[in-house]
């Protein structure tokens, strides 16, 4: 047979001899059936002989198949010709002889396009593909396995085809090959091993015959899904141990992942009574009020992976970690939580934590077994934001959580200024005022403290400092006129920006006992020239409204209420001393309650000063304190 192409070598024009030479070469050292170029095979048992091969030469010029018959007519040689730029083609079983070997090439012009190849019509067959059936068997145990029964491709009963199979996991792109291969005598299911719940497979299959290793065509893909599995891990949004619930708690669950549509059970039991609820979507579900546990199943689960268990019974507070402590790992996104044990032996610890401001469900939370006592969350942490962390001992009988925590990956300055707001004067005639609580997200870090700020008139302003426990002060020493007030809050990262400021006039009280004697004096003559014109006093009295103004007519003023002793006021504004005695005397007290606000029905008698003073309605006492600016 080596021989045979070089009987028809020499045919060929001279120039041609090299290539010929290197193509019979290559024919030489290539073993046979291996895919080269070209190949050749029968389709099925008993089917047609599909040559294809790599496109080569001129894609417009036609070329010509030529198969030589080796067994039975070593001298005849059937041409095919191939249409332009096909890279295959069949000869119908019915131009070809039983069991035949050929040698197959191919030729463009009259040149040999590739190396010639042998093949043997009995063995070199492509069977078709293999068939899957879709019932798919899980085993009843841990750990999962699945059984898929399947029909092997049409061929002679006698003999014997060798089957592979692959599969992948849902998202995977590769292929993973099963082992081992399957013989179709005896015919065996395809077993496949140590499989995840909650996930979906692709198998597929193809045969060879056992002579060949020329394998058919991968099968169609069969697509299934494990069975589902309970939630492992369950947690509640918010535990009402340490605070009442005004808002029905969350259950969550962990997602079970992208390949799974898992439809879930879920009972809660509340006193005697047992709520189960079904075909609950993924992956929470509102607590009703005073549950003592909850359970979330999957639903058509297997029986080892059915049922997750969580109490939500509150222990003893002693059994709650304590000391718990939020630290951040600078140029790390992470946050460390520690704390210590309570009493009690938990089963775990769960931390959870979520921003300030976010809905219950967007919770995180992560487990640590018993013998950890720290966590490093790791999280999308902004800066500026608050976060709140709860660490909670988790047992089988129930759950003890430690007070939440607050915490800043980075505190920032507020953005934002408390609102003023003035109250009653505290004594009558020094100006009490008070403020509210940035919020905090616009507060961005931990409240240091509060800075108070006046300016009176053109004077330069003038603060000072206020605790961060206190929002409501008296400003006995204001200096008289017209007067601005504000307050900003400040935070570790520097102070924020100043809140809307509230406008006092104060009354100058020096000045009306001034001209309270000249006015007086003014009245008595008055009277007298009435008296002495004896025509009608009542029409004289009429006038008094007319002439003398009301805080005279109405009442004398007090002296010990006027606060007119207190000329310093005045000096103490001009002349800023030093840090030691602070400008504005800030003095915590308690906030006034609303209901001790004198009925309105009540005149204030503090004498002049109410015709300067807004009404209590008008300061807003009677209503919730707002900011409110006063003119
Ligand atoms: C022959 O093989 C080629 C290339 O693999 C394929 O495109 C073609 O469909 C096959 N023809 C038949 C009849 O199987
Ligand atoms: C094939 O042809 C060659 C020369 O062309 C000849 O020598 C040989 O005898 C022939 N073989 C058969 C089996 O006809
Ligand atoms: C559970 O199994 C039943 C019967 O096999 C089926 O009808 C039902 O659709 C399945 N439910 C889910 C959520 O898969
Ligand atoms: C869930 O846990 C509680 C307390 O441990 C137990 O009484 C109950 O039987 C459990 N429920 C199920 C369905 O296992
Ligand atoms: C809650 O979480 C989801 C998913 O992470 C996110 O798309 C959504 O914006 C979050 N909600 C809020 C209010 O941040
Ligand atoms: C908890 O601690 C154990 C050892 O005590 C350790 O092996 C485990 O990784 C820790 N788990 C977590 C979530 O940190
Ligand atoms: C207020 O306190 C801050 C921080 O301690 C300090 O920098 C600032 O000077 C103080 N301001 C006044 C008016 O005392």
């Amino acid at each position: 047979m080596r021989g045979t192409p070089a009987a028809f070598l020499w045919r060929w024009p001279k120039l041609e001899l090299l290539r010929v030479a290197l193509v019979v070469l290559c024919h030489a050292t290539r073993p046979q059936g291996s895919p080269g170029p070209m190949q050749c095979y029968g389709v099925g048992p008993m089917g047609d002989l599909n040559c294809s091969w790599e496109l080569l030469g001129d894609l417009g010029v036609p070329s010509m198949l030529h198969l030589q018959s080796q067994k039975y007519h070593s001298n005849r040689t059937q041409t095919v010709t191939v249409p332009a730029g096909q890279n295959w083609v069949t000869i119908p079983r019915g131009h070809l002889t039983t069991s035949d070997k050929l040698l197959v090439w191919g030729t463009q012009r009259g040149r040999p396009l590739w190396p010639p190849v042998f093949v043997n019509l009995e063995t070199q067959m492509k069977p078709s593909v293999p068939w899957l059936y879709p019932d798919v068997d899980f085993s009843q145990d841990e750990p999962l396995e699945a059984t898929i029964q399947w029909a092997p491709p049409t061929w002679p009963s006698h003999k014997v085809l060798i089957c592979q199979f692959h599969y992948r996991r849902c998202q995977e792109s590769s292929w993973s090959l099963l082992e081992p291969e399957l013989k179709t005598i005896p015919l065996t299911p395809v077993e496949m091993e140590d499989m995840e719940l909650d996930t979906s497979y692709e198998v597929s299959g193809r045969c060879r015959v056992e002579e060949e290793d020329l394998w058919g065509e991968w099968s169609p893909v069969l697509s299934f899904q494990t069975p589902p599995s309970a939630p492992k891990d369950v947690w509640v949004s918010k535990s009402c141990c340490l605070t009442s619930c005004t808002q029905e708690p969350l259950l969550l669950w962990k997602a079970p992942g992208p390949c799974a549509q898992v439809s879930y059970r879920v009972w809660f039991q509340v006193g005697e009574k047992n709520l189960p609820q079904e075909e609950v979507p993924c992956c929470r579900s509102p607590v009703p009020m005073r549950a003592e546990w909850a359970a979330v199943s999957a639903v058509n689960t297997t029986t080892w992976a059915s049922l997750t268990n969580l109490s939500l019974v509150c222990l003893a507070p002693e059994s709650a970690p304590h000391g718990v402590e939020v630290r951040h790992i600078a140029g790390s996104p992470e946050l460390l939580v520690t704390w210590q044990w309570g009493t009690g032996d938990p089963g775990e610890y769960v931390v959870d934590w979520v921003r300030d401001g976010d809905p219950q469900e967007n919770l995180s939370w992560v487990r640590l077994s018993p013998g950890n006592l720290s966590a490093l969350l790791s999280g999308n942490f902004e800066e500026g934001v608050p976060y709140r962390i709860t660490v909670t001992a988790v047992s089988p009988a129930g759950l003890s959580p430690a007070p939440s925590v607050w915490v800043f990956t980075k505190e920032l300055a507020p953005l934002l200024g408390p609102a003023l707001w003035r109250l009653q004067d505290d004594p009558p005639g020094t100006p009490a005022i008070a403020w509210g609580e940035v919020p905090r997200h616009q507060l961005r870090g931990h409240l240091t403290h509060y800075t108070l700020c006046a300016q009176s008139g053109t004077r330069p302003s003038v603060c000072t400092n206020v605790s961060s426990s206190t929002r409501t002060v008296t400003l006995p020493d204001l200096h008289w006129g017209p007067c601005e007030l504000w307050v900003t809050a400040s935070t570790i990262a520097g102070q924020g920006p100043p809140g809307p400021s509230l406008r006092l006039h104060l009354p100058d009280n020096a000045m009306k006992w001034k001209i309270l004697p000249g006015v007086l004096s003014l009245w008595v003559l008055f009277l007298m020239g009435c008296g002495l014109s004896l025509a009608t006093s009542g029409r004289c009295l009429h006038l008094r409204h007319k002439v003398l103004p009301r805080w005279v007519w109405e009442k004398v003023p007090d002296p010990a209420n006027s606060h007119s002793g207190q000329p310093h006021i005045e000096d103490v504004f001009q002349t800023p001393p030093p840090q030691d005695s602070p400008i504005l005397e800030v003095e915590e007290m308690e906030p006034l309650p609303m209901l001790e606000t004198p009925p309105a029905s009540t005149p204030l008698h503090f004498g002049y000063e109410k015709h300067f003073l807004p009404t209590p309605e008008e300061l807003g006492l009677l209503r919730p304190p707002s900011p409110q600016v006063l003119a």
